[in-house]
């Protein structure tokens, strides 16, 4: 089955120049599709999660910047490269931890660079080019990390997932999801259960949103159970994606994923981080280098009630990711293999 064709988080209308987003912050009440061209949108749709999973986060930010170079009025490469740059910038501020943003980013203007000599008209079309590839490859990484992943699974399986690391968090298949994807084409008959993942509840709309209507028979939990799950031997593997991977294997993930990797280090699960290589940063030597975003505190108190749920005024923390040490980590599954202890090694080795 082609699990939520037309569900795609992202892609280009070439024909009306727009950058076309399901809007995950209405899911899984409402499918809406967002049609942008402005730059303030783009970042928009970043900042608040209408977008967001590290890959499609990425795949976002190169149409977005390719926008910048359509709708840009400059004349020559010489203009225009100033202008890319500030529109470059701007787009970085929007999320600070998934890397994939700043990776796509700087690969635009890579591209951009080498357009030095060509007339606006071949730069618009090398521009889309790239970010259309950038897209296409996430769709081809996803499928390897899917089937790289399936190696380390069994049919049957009972699997806990946490925050939404699926199509809608990539392209297709996703990263931690995918093993599932391939899996249910192949019979593997995987129970997943999700965690609800407060306080966005990425787990609750959009995992069992894409899931569910997928056909894959999934549990939601509230993040409080996984526990309880393990304990009761329901989950043979857990599978998490990732935001930026240190070149130590310390990986950033949705905020709980930390807390997943110690419970199943405690009842002895195998705790499997899936993501594409362009989340993994080299230039961070440990978790303690990755920056890690906070958000407001109306997400904790106020978004998902009809009434405050905590008094005003009361301080709140409230960090979207957090670091999972290497040494909770089974294995990181990537598109070009499965890499396993000592990370520093076998991390560098990918690239
Ligand atoms: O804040 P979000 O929803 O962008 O956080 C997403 C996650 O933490 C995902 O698990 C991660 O980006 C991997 S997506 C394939």
């Amino acid at each position: 089955m082609d699990t939520l064709q037309g569900y795609e988080a992202v892609r280009f209308d070439e024909a009306t120049g727009e950058m076309i987003l399901l809007d995950q912050t209405l899911l899984p009440n409402e499918v809406v599709f967002l049609r942008l061209r402005d730059q303030d949108k783009v970042w928009e749709a970043i900042h608040m999660l209408r977008v967001r999973g590290a890959p499609a986060i990425g795949i976002a930010a190169g149409y977005g910047a390719y926008l910048a170079v359509l709708y840009s009025k400059a004349a020559s490469y010489a203009e225009l490269l100033p202008e890319f740059v500030k529109a470059k910038e701007y787009l970085a501020s929007s999320r600070p931890t998934a890397v994939n943003l700043f990776w796509a980013l700087e690969r635009m203007e890579r591209c951009l660079r080498r357009c030095d000599g060509m007339d606006i008209a071949a730069i618009r079309t090398t521009m889309l080019a790239e970010a259309n590839a950038i897209k296409a490859e996430d769709i081809a990484m996803c499928r390897a990390i899917g089937e790289n992943g399936l190696g380390l699974l069994e049919k049957g399986w009972g699997l806990l997932t946490h925050c939404n690391a699926g199509q809608l968090a990539a392209s297709k298949y996703g990263t931690a999801l995918a093993p599932i994807y391939v899996g249910q084409e192949q019979g593997y008959g995987f129970k997943v259960f999700a965690d609800e993942t407060r306080p966005l509840l990425q787990g609750a709309r959009l995992t069992t949103f894409e899931l569910f209507n997928g056909g894959v028979d999934v549990t939601l939990i509230c993040d409080n159970m996984a526990s309880m799950v393990m304990q009761q031997g329901k989950v043979q593997a857990v599978l998490v994606g990732c935001d930026r991977v240190a070149a130590n294997g310390d990986a950033a993930n949705k905020i709980g994923t930390s807390g997943v990797a110690v419970l199943a280090k405690h009842y002895g699960i195998p705790f499997y981080v899936l993501g594409p290589t362009s989340t993994i940063d080299l230039k961070c030597a440990t978790g303690a280098d990755i920056p890690v975003e906070e958000r407001k505190a109306s997400e904790v108190t106020d978004l998902w009630y009809t009434k405050p749920m905590a008094p005003k005024g009361v301080k709140v923390f409230n960090p979207a990711f957090d670091v999972t040490p290497a040494d909770l980590i089974t294995a990181i599954v990537t598109e070009k293999g499965v890499a396993r202890a000592p990370y520093t090694e076998s991390l560098a080795a990918l690239f």
